[in-house]
């Protein structure tokens, strides 16, 4: 098969398409011919920064395709099924290997490309407002980076659970579009201070909750931006900053602090998130929220589709079809 492979960790142009052997079906698993393959904010750091395993090594969470081959073990599923899978890595190929477990059905009015999209994203997001930010009604929150994929879904969930949304954008194009989503207030962090601005639309309160997929700096201000027992959710690093974040700076608000992995959730708690992604497949076939993507690159086009999801443009997924 071809497949989009990685020798060594780095920029986008370390990746090539290459013929490597076909992959093997495990008799728990199944083999999936992709037709769409989601570039995560997570496959642009384990691109860039490893680690990652022996050649020929293909990165990628998420892909969207037909069943070919079912393990001998496996009941749930058959040949020409029309499935989306969540894996550690493998998302980048003709063909991929995963555990039953680790696909879903897609509802027939969804699209392939949207599919690809849905799983992590939209689990984290959930994770982070509920699971683990327990979002009341009417409560207010900071979303850094919320024109990313996970941006973007944090943003959807929240505004049908009536919670007053701010978030950070680097570019000013952004904003409209935020809007339509339901986004309450939006902070350009290029041109102003987000603390400041956070004071200002809060009377000086803070929010509730802060999310916080960017780290570094935007962590910090995060920590800031959040009020008198509050919380704050880191659940990513876009920035790939080191994350040295003083954390006097909880204390003397007491604010309570999670960290989210959806991995660790999905292997702790696997039928609880096994649940939660079907719950959100059947939401966004039923039109309850979209999957936004901005551009569908073709395979031949991989390390194009990698430059422009880091170039800070997009707003949502950007897509490779197959
Ligand atoms: N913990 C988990 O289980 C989990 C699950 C899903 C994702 N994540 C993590 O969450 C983060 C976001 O994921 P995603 O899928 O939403 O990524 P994405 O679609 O690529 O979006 C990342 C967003 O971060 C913002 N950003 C701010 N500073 C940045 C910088 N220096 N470089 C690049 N982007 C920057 C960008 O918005 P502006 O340019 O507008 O600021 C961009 O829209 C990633 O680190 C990912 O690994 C974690």
């Amino acid at each position: 098969m071809q497949a989009i492979t990685l020798n060594e960790f780095g920029p986008p142009s370390n990746l090539q398409i290459e013929e490597i052997p076909d992959p093997q079906c495990h008799p728990k698993g199944i083999i999936i011919k992709n037709k769409a393959i989601s570039i995560e904010g997570g496959d642009l750091r384990a691109r860039a920064l490893g680690p990652i395993g022996e050649a020929p090594y293909v990165i990628g969470y998420q892909s969207a395709g037909i069943i070919i081959e079912v393990g001998s073990e496996v009941s749930n599923f058959s040949v020409g099924d029309r499935v989306v899978a969540m894996s550690g890595n493998g998302s980048h190929a003709e063909l991929r290997s995963v555990p039953a477990k680790a696909a879903w059905y897609m509802p027939e009015n969804i699209s392939f490309e949207e599919a690809a999209s849905i799983p992590v994203t939209f689990a984290t997001a959930h994770d982070c407002l509920f699971e683990f930010g327990h979002l009341d009604k009417g409560q207010t929150i900071l979303v850094n980076g919320i024109s990313g994929g996970l941006g973007i879904a944090i943003a959807q969930f929240a505004h049908r659970h009536k919670a007053h949304i701010i978030g950070t954008v680097s570019d000013e194009k952004k904003v409209s579009k935020l809007k339509e989503i339901g986004v309450n207030d939006i902070i350009v962090h290029t041109k102003n201070d987000v603390v400041d601005e956070v004071k200002r639309i809060t009377n000086s309160i803070g929010v509730d909750l802060a999310i916080d997929p960017v780290g570094g700096q935007a962590l910090e201000q995060a920590i800031d931006a959040t009020k008198y027992r509050g919380k704050v959710i880191s659940v990513g690093n876009a920035s790939r900053s080191d994350n040295q974040i003083d954390i006097t700076l909880l204390m003397k608000k007491n604010i309570s602090f999670n960290g989210i992995l959806l991995a660790s959730e999905q292997s702790k708690n696997f039928t609880r998130v096994y649940d939660l992604v079907n719950n959100i497949l059947n939401n966004i076939a039923s039109k309850n929220f979209k999957v936004y993507i901005d551009k569908v690159f073709n395979f031949n086009e991989a390390i194009k589709a990698h430059q422009y999801a880091e170039s800070r443009k997009a707003f949502g997924r950007v897509v490779i079809k197959i």
